[in-house]
């Protein structure tokens, strides 16, 4: 059977001052649906090379990426990524920034749907009395509750983590 999604011989050369910098080398995994997997290693070994190569966000030196049948190619709505600082743009509200990309991918439902969509996955990560509030107005956790809040709600086929609870204490990571 064929994995929903497959790395094979992932690999990523970083020029360095010294030369080409091989950072990982001719990495495989199949993953089926439905999968969890946990990448773990020492600090600097690739794990979020590894992740945003998936993600789309960081050129592939060589070997591919296959997901749901379709090698990827750049980044996409399929693929939802909790980065390990969250990037929210500081002139919105944490509800606004949820609902940049609900308002791209589910841009033919009707907006009141599209707000509950929002509203919801801000609820679940505790955010509910935060949401109308700007990122400066929030703590790092809060801020990384909304990034995680924005990746869960666009039902992406694969979510890609990078330690998306580190700054969360272990009462809200639960
Ligand atoms: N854009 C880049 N250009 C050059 N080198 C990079 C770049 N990004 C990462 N590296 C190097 O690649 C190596 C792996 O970095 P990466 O961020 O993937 O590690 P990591 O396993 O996620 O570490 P951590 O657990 O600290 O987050 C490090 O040596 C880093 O210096
Ligand atoms: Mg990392």
């Amino acid at each position: 059977m064929s994995a929903y999604c497959e790395l094979f011989n992932l690999t990523k050369i970083y020029p360095s001052p010294k030369g080409p910098a091989i950072i990982v080398k001719d990495f495989n995994l199949r993953l089926t649906e439905g999968e969890f997997v946990t990448l773990i290693g020492h600090s600097g070994c690739g794990k979020s090379t590894v992740l945003s190569m998936v993600a789309g966000l960081n050129g592939i030196t060589d070997g591919g990426i296959i997901l749901a049948g379709r090698e990827l190619a750049g980044p996409g709505p399929d693929r939802g990524v909790v980065f390990q600082s969250p990037s929210l743009l500081p002139w919105l509200t944490a509800f606004e920034n949820v609902m940049l990309g609900i308002n791209q991918v589910f841009f033919t439902a009707p907006k009141h749907e599209r707000e509950q969509i929002a509203e919801y996955y801000l609820s679940v990560v505790g955010l509910a009395d935060a949401m109308h509030k700007r990122p400066a107005e929030l703590s790092q956790g809060m801020r990384q509750r909304v990034g995680i809040a924005r990746a869960f709600a666009l039902k992406p086929k694969m979510l890609l983590l990078d330690e998306p609870f580190g700054m969360l204490d272990s009462l809200t990571r639960y």
